[in-house]
Protein backbone atom coordinates (compact mmCIF):
# COMPACT_ATOMS: atom_id res chain seq x y z
CA UNK A 1 0.00 0.00 0.00
CA UNK A 2 1.32 3.60 -0.92
CA UNK A 3 0.71 6.22 1.75
CA UNK A 4 0.58 9.83 0.79
CA UNK A 5 1.63 12.23 3.56
CA UNK A 6 0.51 15.77 3.44
CA UNK A 7 2.59 18.42 5.07
CA UNK A 8 0.52 21.44 5.34
CA UNK A 9 -1.25 22.91 8.51
CA UNK A 10 -4.88 22.90 7.36
CA UNK A 11 -5.57 20.10 4.66
CA UNK A 12 -6.02 17.57 7.49
CA UNK A 13 -7.06 14.67 5.23
CA UNK A 14 -6.64 13.42 1.68
CA UNK A 15 -8.08 10.48 -0.57
CA UNK A 16 -6.44 7.87 -2.50
CA UNK A 17 -8.55 5.62 -4.20
CA UNK A 18 -11.79 4.59 -1.39
CA UNK A 19 -8.80 4.77 1.94
CA UNK A 20 -8.54 7.98 3.82
CA UNK A 21 -5.70 8.48 5.06
CA UNK A 22 -4.32 11.40 7.85
CA UNK A 23 -1.66 13.60 7.91
CA UNK A 24 -1.63 13.79 11.39
CA UNK A 25 1.67 11.60 11.97
CA UNK A 26 3.39 14.92 11.90
CA UNK A 27 1.17 16.78 14.76
CA UNK A 28 2.22 16.80 18.37
CA UNK A 29 -0.19 17.19 21.03
CA UNK A 30 0.47 17.88 24.86
CA UNK A 31 -1.85 17.49 27.45
CA UNK A 32 -1.91 18.67 31.18
CA UNK A 33 -4.79 17.23 33.77
CA UNK A 34 -6.15 18.90 36.33
CA UNK A 35 -8.37 17.61 39.23
CA UNK A 36 -9.20 14.08 40.12
CA UNK A 37 -8.39 11.02 39.21
CA UNK A 38 -10.95 10.00 37.26
CA UNK A 39 -9.90 13.03 35.01
CA UNK A 40 -6.37 11.62 34.50
CA UNK A 41 -8.33 8.37 33.51
CA UNK A 42 -9.69 10.34 30.75
CA UNK A 43 -6.74 12.11 29.78
CA UNK A 44 -5.44 8.25 29.25
CA UNK A 45 -8.34 7.62 27.13
CA UNK A 46 -7.93 10.81 24.84
CA UNK A 47 -4.51 9.89 23.92
CA UNK A 48 -5.66 6.53 23.13
CA UNK A 49 -8.39 8.44 20.53
CA UNK A 50 -5.88 10.89 19.02
CA UNK A 51 -2.86 8.39 18.74
CA UNK A 52 -4.92 6.27 16.40
CA UNK A 53 -5.99 9.00 14.51
CA UNK A 54 -2.21 9.52 13.88
CA UNK A 55 -1.19 12.67 16.18
CA UNK A 56 1.83 12.11 18.44
CA UNK A 57 1.85 12.77 22.01
CA UNK A 58 5.14 15.18 23.26
CA UNK A 59 5.64 16.14 26.60
CA UNK A 60 7.07 19.60 25.92
CA UNK A 61 3.91 21.81 25.38
CA UNK A 62 6.27 24.62 23.43
CA UNK A 63 6.83 22.27 20.41
CA UNK A 64 3.20 21.23 20.05
CA UNK A 65 0.70 21.50 17.56
CA UNK A 66 -2.22 21.44 19.86
CA UNK A 67 -2.49 21.76 23.59
CA UNK A 68 -5.15 20.00 25.15
CA UNK A 69 -6.22 21.51 28.81
CA UNK A 70 -8.02 18.48 31.15
CA UNK A 71 -9.83 20.53 33.30
CA UNK A 72 -12.33 20.15 37.09
CA UNK A 73 -14.53 22.81 38.11
CA UNK A 74 -15.43 21.39 41.51
CA UNK A 75 -14.16 24.36 43.26
CA UNK A 76 -13.61 28.16 41.41
CA UNK A 77 -9.56 27.86 42.48
CA UNK A 78 -9.48 24.88 39.90
CA UNK A 79 -10.94 27.00 37.13
CA UNK A 80 -9.27 30.41 38.12
CA UNK A 81 -6.05 27.97 37.77
CA UNK A 82 -6.92 26.88 34.45
CA UNK A 83 -8.20 30.46 33.22
CA UNK A 84 -3.91 31.49 34.53
CA UNK A 85 -2.50 28.69 31.97
CA UNK A 86 -4.91 29.82 29.61
CA UNK A 87 -2.75 33.46 29.61
CA UNK A 88 0.68 31.63 29.10
CA UNK A 89 -1.02 29.65 25.99
CA UNK A 90 -2.40 33.08 24.82
CA UNK A 91 1.45 34.30 24.61
CA UNK A 92 2.48 31.04 23.52
CA UNK A 93 0.47 31.99 20.24
CA UNK A 94 1.81 35.20 19.47
CA UNK A 95 5.27 32.99 18.66
CA UNK A 96 3.50 29.88 17.59
CA UNK A 97 0.59 31.12 15.74
CA UNK A 98 0.02 27.83 13.69
CA UNK A 99 -0.60 26.46 17.82
CA UNK A 100 -4.58 25.00 18.73
CA UNK A 101 -5.81 25.31 22.44
CA UNK A 102 -8.36 22.94 23.12
CA UNK A 103 -10.38 22.70 26.42
CA UNK A 104 -11.69 19.42 28.03
CA UNK A 105 -13.57 18.58 30.83
CA UNK A 106 -15.92 19.67 33.39
CA UNK A 107 -15.03 23.55 33.04
CA UNK A 108 -15.99 23.22 29.34
CA UNK A 109 -18.51 21.59 30.40
CA UNK A 110 -20.24 23.36 32.54
CA UNK A 111 -19.81 27.07 30.72
CA UNK A 112 -20.58 25.91 26.97
CA UNK A 113 -20.21 28.37 24.57
CA UNK A 114 -19.49 31.33 27.11
CA UNK A 115 -16.30 30.14 27.91
CA UNK A 116 -15.48 30.05 23.57
CA UNK A 117 -16.33 34.26 23.94
CA UNK A 118 -14.16 34.61 27.18
CA UNK A 119 -11.41 32.99 26.00
CA UNK A 120 -10.16 34.27 22.80
CA UNK A 121 -7.39 31.85 23.07
CA UNK A 122 -9.42 28.59 22.91
CA UNK A 123 -9.88 26.98 19.46
CA UNK A 124 -12.09 24.32 20.34
CA UNK A 125 -14.01 22.82 23.64
CA UNK A 126 -15.01 18.87 24.08
CA UNK A 127 -16.70 17.74 27.04
CA UNK A 128 -15.98 15.05 28.84
CA UNK A 129 -18.60 12.85 26.65
CA UNK A 130 -17.21 14.16 23.70
CA UNK A 131 -13.38 12.86 23.07
CA UNK A 132 -14.18 10.51 19.88
CA UNK A 133 -15.15 13.81 18.76
CA UNK A 134 -11.58 15.40 19.58
CA UNK A 135 -10.39 14.58 16.14
CA UNK A 136 -13.30 16.37 14.60
CA UNK A 137 -12.89 19.55 16.33
CA UNK A 138 -9.35 19.92 15.65
CA UNK A 139 -9.89 19.95 12.26
CA UNK A 140 -12.67 22.13 12.41
CA UNK A 141 -10.11 24.44 14.94
CA UNK A 142 -7.34 23.70 11.95
CA UNK A 143 -9.69 25.20 9.18
CA UNK A 144 -10.32 28.69 11.61
CA UNK A 145 -13.48 27.26 12.93
CA UNK A 146 -14.06 27.53 16.78
CA UNK A 147 -16.39 24.41 17.79
CA UNK A 148 -17.68 23.07 20.91
CA UNK A 149 -19.58 19.45 21.89
CA UNK A 150 -20.74 19.41 25.29
CA UNK A 151 -23.00 16.59 24.41
CA UNK A 152 -23.94 14.63 27.52
CA UNK A 153 -24.57 10.73 27.14
CA UNK A 154 -26.30 7.81 29.04
CA UNK A 155 -24.10 5.75 27.43
CA UNK A 156 -20.56 6.45 26.67
CA UNK A 157 -18.36 4.61 29.18
CA UNK A 158 -15.62 4.32 26.22
CA UNK A 159 -14.87 0.61 27.71
CA UNK A 160 -13.76 -0.46 24.64
CA UNK A 161 -10.64 2.10 24.33
CA UNK A 162 -7.24 0.77 25.42
CA UNK A 163 -5.84 3.77 27.70
CA UNK A 164 -2.27 5.02 27.05
CA UNK A 165 -1.14 5.28 30.66
CA UNK A 166 0.44 8.55 31.26
CA UNK A 167 2.05 7.82 34.54
CA UNK A 168 5.57 6.63 33.32
CA UNK A 169 6.19 4.24 36.36
CA UNK A 170 4.49 0.89 34.40
CA UNK A 171 3.56 -0.01 38.04
CA UNK A 172 0.36 1.59 38.82
CA UNK A 173 -2.83 2.11 37.01
CA UNK A 174 -6.43 3.99 37.32
CA UNK A 175 -9.60 1.89 35.76
CA UNK A 176 -12.78 3.33 35.22
CA UNK A 177 -16.13 1.43 36.04
CA UNK A 178 -18.09 3.83 35.99
CA UNK A 179 -18.91 7.86 34.65
CA UNK A 180 -21.54 10.29 35.98
CA UNK A 181 -22.89 10.45 39.09
CA UNK A 182 -26.89 10.19 39.77
CA UNK A 183 -26.42 11.65 43.76
CA UNK A 184 -26.99 15.19 43.39
CA UNK A 185 -25.46 16.17 46.48
CA UNK A 186 -26.49 20.11 46.94
CA UNK A 187 -22.74 21.64 47.04
CA UNK A 188 -21.39 19.60 43.78
CA UNK A 189 -21.29 20.64 40.41
CA UNK A 190 -20.24 16.99 38.76
CA UNK A 191 -23.65 15.79 38.24
CA UNK A 192 -24.08 18.57 36.13
CA UNK A 193 -20.64 18.34 34.68
CA UNK A 194 -20.48 14.65 34.24
CA UNK A 195 -23.97 13.36 33.81
CA UNK A 196 -25.78 10.80 34.86
CA UNK A 197 -24.37 7.52 36.15
CA UNK A 198 -23.59 4.47 34.12
CA UNK A 199 -21.16 1.69 34.60
CA UNK A 200 -19.46 -0.65 32.03
CA UNK A 201 -19.65 -3.61 31.57
CA UNK A 202 -17.48 -5.99 34.06
CA UNK A 203 -15.93 -7.72 31.00
CA UNK A 204 -14.36 -4.85 29.75
CA UNK A 205 -12.82 -4.18 33.48
CA UNK A 206 -11.23 -7.51 33.45
CA UNK A 207 -9.80 -7.13 30.52
CA UNK A 208 -8.24 -3.88 31.12
CA UNK A 209 -7.14 -5.36 34.23
CA UNK A 210 -5.31 -8.47 32.55
CA UNK A 211 -3.97 -6.91 29.79
CA UNK A 212 -2.36 -4.31 32.70
CA UNK A 213 -1.23 -6.76 34.61
CA UNK A 214 0.63 -8.71 31.94
CA UNK A 215 2.24 -5.26 30.92
CA UNK A 216 3.75 -5.95 34.64
CA UNK A 217 1.43 -3.05 36.39
CA UNK A 218 0.98 -4.62 39.79
CA UNK A 219 -1.99 -2.15 40.82
CA UNK A 220 -5.32 -1.17 39.35
CA UNK A 221 -7.91 1.33 40.96
CA UNK A 222 -11.22 1.03 40.31
CA UNK A 223 -12.44 4.52 39.65
CA UNK A 224 -16.18 6.28 39.66
CA UNK A 225 -17.70 9.16 41.67
CA UNK A 226 -19.73 6.56 43.77
CA UNK A 227 -18.03 2.75 42.95
CA UNK A 228 -20.55 1.41 45.16
CA UNK A 229 -23.77 1.97 42.77
CA UNK A 230 -21.44 -0.03 40.12
CA UNK A 231 -24.18 -2.27 38.52
CA UNK A 232 -23.41 -3.95 35.44
CA UNK A 233 -26.33 -6.55 34.67
CA UNK A 234 -26.55 -9.07 37.82
CA UNK A 235 -23.05 -7.33 38.89
CA UNK A 236 -22.51 -5.04 41.98
CA UNK A 237 -19.22 -3.48 43.08
CA UNK A 238 -18.67 -6.70 45.57
CA UNK A 239 -18.49 -8.77 42.99
CA UNK A 240 -16.98 -6.79 40.82
CA UNK A 241 -14.14 -6.34 43.21
CA UNK A 242 -14.19 -10.17 44.00
CA UNK A 243 -13.73 -10.38 39.93
CA UNK A 244 -11.01 -8.26 39.62
CA UNK A 245 -8.83 -9.26 42.75
CA UNK A 246 -9.25 -12.68 40.44
CA UNK A 247 -6.95 -12.04 38.10
CA UNK A 248 -4.20 -12.49 40.49
CA UNK A 249 -2.60 -12.95 43.86
CA UNK A 250 0.11 -10.56 43.07
CA UNK A 251 -2.17 -7.58 41.53
CA UNK A 252 -3.16 -5.30 44.03
CA UNK A 253 -6.65 -3.70 43.92
CA UNK A 254 -8.06 -0.54 45.49
CA UNK A 255 -11.19 1.59 44.75
CA UNK A 256 -12.13 5.40 45.15
CA UNK A 257 -15.04 6.90 45.54
CA UNK A 258 -17.07 5.00 48.21
CA UNK A 259 -20.25 6.62 48.85
CA UNK A 260 -21.66 6.55 52.52
CA UNK A 261 -25.16 5.76 52.03
CA UNK A 262 -24.42 2.83 49.54
CA UNK A 263 -21.13 1.32 51.40
CA UNK A 264 -22.25 -1.96 52.31
CA UNK A 265 -20.64 -4.76 54.05
CA UNK A 266 -20.41 -6.82 51.56
CA UNK A 267 -17.97 -4.99 50.28
CA UNK A 268 -15.83 -4.74 53.36
CA UNK A 269 -16.28 -8.52 53.67
CA UNK A 270 -14.86 -9.19 49.71
CA UNK A 271 -11.88 -6.60 51.40
CA UNK A 272 -11.09 -8.56 54.43
CA UNK A 273 -11.21 -12.16 51.89
CA UNK A 274 -8.74 -10.67 49.76
CA UNK A 275 -5.19 -9.87 50.36
CA UNK A 276 -4.61 -8.49 47.26
CA UNK A 277 -7.44 -6.21 48.15
CA UNK A 278 -5.62 -3.00 49.86
CA UNK A 279 -7.09 -2.15 53.16
CA UNK A 280 -7.39 1.64 52.97
CA UNK A 281 -11.02 3.17 52.29
CA UNK A 282 -11.47 6.34 51.17
CA UNK A 283 -15.37 7.80 52.96
CA UNK A 284 -15.78 11.24 52.15
CA UNK A 285 -17.88 12.65 55.06
CA UNK A 286 -18.55 16.40 53.86
CA UNK A 287 -19.43 17.45 57.16
CA UNK A 288 -19.87 16.08 61.24
CA UNK A 289 -23.84 17.53 61.40
CA UNK A 290 -26.52 16.05 60.49
CA UNK A 291 -28.27 19.04 60.05
CA UNK A 292 -25.42 20.33 57.61
CA UNK A 293 -25.44 16.77 55.63
CA UNK A 294 -29.62 16.95 55.38
CA UNK A 295 -28.68 20.49 53.40
CA UNK A 296 -25.62 18.87 51.60
CA UNK A 297 -28.80 16.20 50.21
CA UNK A 298 -26.37 13.14 51.07
CA UNK A 299 -28.48 10.82 52.36
CA UNK A 300 -27.18 9.48 55.81
CA UNK A 301 -27.26 11.04 59.16
CA UNK A 302 -23.32 11.23 60.88
CA UNK A 303 -25.08 8.28 63.01
CA UNK A 304 -25.29 6.27 59.88
CA UNK A 305 -21.54 7.40 58.76
CA UNK A 306 -20.20 6.15 62.00
CA UNK A 307 -22.18 2.87 61.68
CA UNK A 308 -20.62 2.47 58.46
CA UNK A 309 -16.91 3.53 60.31
CA UNK A 310 -17.89 1.25 62.83
CA UNK A 311 -18.45 -1.76 60.32
CA UNK A 312 -14.75 -1.27 58.56
CA UNK A 313 -12.65 -1.06 61.90
CA UNK A 314 -14.97 -4.52 63.31
CA UNK A 315 -14.30 -6.27 59.95
CA UNK A 316 -10.87 -5.29 59.37
CA UNK A 317 -9.23 -3.28 62.54
CA UNK A 318 -6.09 -2.73 60.20
CA UNK A 319 -7.90 -0.39 57.68
CA UNK A 320 -6.32 2.93 56.58
CA UNK A 321 -9.67 5.62 56.31
CA UNK A 322 -9.63 9.00 54.72
CA UNK A 323 -12.20 11.32 53.66
CA UNK A 324 -13.20 14.43 52.25
CA UNK A 325 -14.77 17.67 54.35
CA UNK A 326 -16.12 20.69 53.53
CA UNK A 327 -15.61 23.90 55.78
CA UNK A 328 -18.24 26.63 55.89
CA UNK A 329 -21.20 24.98 54.00
CA UNK A 330 -24.35 27.36 53.83
CA UNK A 331 -25.82 28.29 57.34
CA UNK A 332 -23.18 26.00 59.27
CA UNK A 333 -22.86 26.96 62.85
CA UNK A 334 -19.97 26.85 65.20
CA UNK A 335 -21.94 24.11 66.80
CA UNK A 336 -22.29 22.36 63.02
CA UNK A 337 -18.60 22.70 62.85
CA UNK A 338 -17.81 21.32 66.37
CA UNK A 339 -19.68 18.23 64.97
CA UNK A 340 -17.54 17.70 62.23
CA UNK A 341 -14.28 18.33 64.66
CA UNK A 342 -15.69 16.00 67.14
CA UNK A 343 -16.57 13.10 64.02
CA UNK A 344 -13.10 13.59 62.95
CA UNK A 345 -11.51 12.59 66.18
CA UNK A 346 -14.10 9.88 66.95
CA UNK A 347 -13.01 8.50 63.41
CA UNK A 348 -9.33 9.30 63.47
CA UNK A 349 -8.69 9.35 60.07
CA UNK A 350 -5.51 8.32 59.04
CA UNK A 351 -5.24 11.36 55.93
CA UNK A 352 -8.17 13.96 54.77
CA UNK A 353 -8.66 16.19 52.01
CA UNK A 354 -10.35 19.45 53.10
CA UNK A 355 -11.75 22.05 51.43
CA UNK A 356 -13.37 25.60 51.88
CA UNK A 357 -16.79 25.78 50.70
CA UNK A 358 -16.90 27.41 47.14
CA UNK A 359 -20.03 27.83 45.52
CA UNK A 360 -20.82 26.66 41.95
CA UNK A 361 -23.33 28.55 39.27
CA UNK A 362 -26.68 26.61 38.92
CA UNK A 363 -26.18 23.84 41.32
CA UNK A 364 -28.46 23.22 44.09
CA UNK A 365 -27.07 24.86 46.84
CA UNK A 366 -26.35 27.63 44.80
CA UNK A 367 -30.09 28.50 43.51
CA UNK A 368 -31.87 27.44 47.45
CA UNK A 369 -29.32 28.95 49.97
CA UNK A 370 -26.78 31.82 50.82
CA UNK A 371 -23.28 31.02 50.66
CA UNK A 372 -23.60 33.39 53.80
CA UNK A 373 -20.47 31.72 55.99
CA UNK A 374 -17.72 34.93 55.91
CA UNK A 375 -14.45 33.90 54.36
CA UNK A 376 -12.40 34.87 57.26
CA UNK A 377 -14.49 31.95 59.18
CA UNK A 378 -14.05 29.26 56.49
CA UNK A 379 -10.92 30.22 56.78
CA UNK A 380 -10.47 29.79 60.46
CA UNK A 381 -12.67 26.64 60.58
CA UNK A 382 -10.58 25.07 57.83
CA UNK A 383 -7.54 26.04 59.52
CA UNK A 384 -8.80 24.20 62.47
CA UNK A 385 -9.17 20.95 60.53
CA UNK A 386 -6.16 20.86 59.28
CA UNK A 387 -4.16 21.37 62.02
CA UNK A 388 -6.49 18.71 63.74
CA UNK A 389 -5.79 16.35 60.73
CA UNK A 390 -2.35 16.92 60.70
CA UNK A 391 -2.15 15.69 64.41
CA UNK A 392 -3.89 12.67 63.44
CA UNK A 393 -1.90 12.16 60.51
CA UNK A 394 1.67 12.03 62.52
CA UNK A 395 -0.08 10.02 65.32
CA UNK A 396 -1.13 7.55 62.89
CA UNK A 397 2.19 7.38 61.29
CA UNK A 398 3.81 7.23 64.69
CA UNK A 399 1.89 3.95 65.04
CA UNK A 400 3.47 2.27 62.54
CA UNK A 401 7.43 3.23 64.08
CA UNK A 402 8.81 -0.39 64.46
CA UNK A 403 6.04 -2.07 61.68
CA UNK A 404 7.19 -4.19 58.73
CA UNK A 405 4.94 -3.79 55.89
CA UNK A 406 4.64 -5.26 52.03
CA UNK A 407 5.69 -2.35 50.14
CA UNK A 408 4.75 -2.25 46.32
CA UNK A 409 7.75 -0.19 45.22
CA UNK A 410 6.70 1.81 42.52
CA UNK A 411 9.84 4.36 41.45
CA UNK A 412 13.22 6.31 42.45
CA UNK A 413 13.28 9.22 44.18
CA UNK A 414 13.81 12.29 42.38
CA UNK A 415 17.50 13.27 44.36
CA UNK A 416 18.71 9.81 44.06
CA UNK A 417 18.04 6.80 42.12
CA UNK A 418 19.28 4.81 45.12
CA UNK A 419 16.21 6.07 47.28
CA UNK A 420 12.59 4.13 45.96
CA UNK A 421 9.32 4.93 46.99
CA UNK A 422 6.24 2.84 47.34
CA UNK A 423 3.08 2.46 49.53
CA UNK A 424 2.17 -0.20 51.59
CA UNK A 425 -1.83 -1.78 51.80
CA UNK A 426 -2.59 0.80 53.80
CA UNK A 427 -1.83 3.57 50.98
CA UNK A 428 0.75 4.97 52.89
CA UNK A 429 3.99 6.43 51.24
CA UNK A 430 6.91 4.58 52.49
CA UNK A 431 10.38 6.01 51.05
CA UNK A 432 14.16 3.69 51.76
CA UNK A 433 16.93 2.53 50.02
CA UNK A 434 17.59 -0.28 46.96
CA UNK A 435 18.21 -1.01 43.88
CA UNK A 436 15.83 0.31 41.07
CA UNK A 437 15.61 -2.95 39.84
CA UNK A 438 13.08 -3.44 42.30
CA UNK A 439 10.31 -1.04 40.99
CA UNK A 440 7.34 -3.43 40.06
CA UNK A 441 8.32 -6.18 42.87
CA UNK A 442 6.92 -6.53 46.36
CA UNK A 443 9.28 -5.64 49.52
CA UNK A 444 9.29 -5.57 53.05
CA UNK A 445 10.25 -2.85 54.98
CA UNK A 446 10.44 -1.85 58.19
CA UNK A 447 9.74 1.48 59.32
CA UNK A 448 11.93 3.38 61.49
CA UNK A 449 11.34 7.07 61.00
CA UNK A 450 8.35 9.13 59.83
CA UNK A 451 6.60 12.65 59.36
CA UNK A 452 3.63 13.61 59.00
CA UNK A 453 3.37 12.84 55.91
CA UNK A 454 5.78 9.89 55.20
CA UNK A 455 7.02 6.59 56.86
CA UNK A 456 10.99 6.07 56.55
CA UNK A 457 11.79 2.79 56.50
CA UNK A 458 14.87 -0.06 56.10
CA UNK A 459 14.60 -3.14 53.44
CA UNK A 460 14.50 -6.54 54.84
CA UNK A 461 16.86 -8.27 53.00
N1 LIG B 1 -17.62 11.42 44.49
C1 LIG B 1 -16.58 12.25 44.05
C2 LIG B 1 -16.58 13.58 44.63
C3 LIG B 1 -16.03 14.53 43.67
S1 LIG B 1 -15.70 16.04 44.29
C4 LIG B 1 -15.25 11.58 44.13
O1 LIG B 1 -15.04 10.61 43.47
O2 LIG B 1 -14.34 12.02 44.83
C5 LIG B 1 -14.41 15.67 45.48
C6 LIG B 1 -14.60 16.40 46.76
O3 LIG B 1 -14.60 17.79 46.53
C7 LIG B 1 -15.93 16.15 47.46
O4 LIG B 1 -15.93 14.97 48.19
C8 LIG B 1 -16.07 17.37 48.31
O5 LIG B 1 -15.46 17.22 49.57
C9 LIG B 1 -15.33 18.44 47.54
N2 LIG B 1 -16.25 19.39 46.91
C10 LIG B 1 -17.18 19.14 45.98
N3 LIG B 1 -17.87 20.26 45.69
C11 LIG B 1 -17.34 21.24 46.45
C12 LIG B 1 -17.64 22.61 46.61
N4 LIG B 1 -18.61 23.20 45.94
N5 LIG B 1 -16.89 23.33 47.48
C13 LIG B 1 -15.91 22.74 48.19
N6 LIG B 1 -15.59 21.44 48.08
C14 LIG B 1 -16.31 20.70 47.23
FE1 LIG C 1 -20.61 15.08 43.79
FE2 LIG C 1 -21.96 13.85 45.63
FE3 LIG C 1 -21.67 12.74 43.23
S1 LIG C 1 -20.03 14.91 45.93
S2 LIG C 1 -19.74 13.52 42.52
S3 LIG C 1 -22.79 14.58 43.70
S4 LIG C 1 -21.55 11.71 45.23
Amino acid sequence: MIVFFLLTNTDNTFQCGATVKYNNFMKKFYIETYGCQMNVADSELVVSLLQDKGYKLTENYKESDIILVNTCAVREKAELRVRGKLTLYKNLKKTNPNLKVGLLGCMGQRTKDELLEQEPVLDFIAGPDAYRDLHNLIEKAEIGQRAVNVQLSKEETYGDLKPVRLDKNGVTAFISISRGCDNMCSFCIVPFTRGRERSRSDKSIIDEAKNAFEKGYREVTLLGQNVDKYKFEDVDFAKLLQKVANVSKKLRVRFSTSYPHDFTNKVIQVMADNENICKSIHLPVQSGSTRMLEKMKRGYTREWYMDRISAIKKIIPECAISTDIIAGFCSETDDDHKDTISLMKWANYDTAFMFKYSERPNNYAQRNYADDIPEDVKSERLSEIIELQSNMSYESNKQDLGKTFEVLVEGTSKRSEKRLFGRNSQNKVIIFDGNKKLVGKYVNVTVNKFTQATLLGEMNE
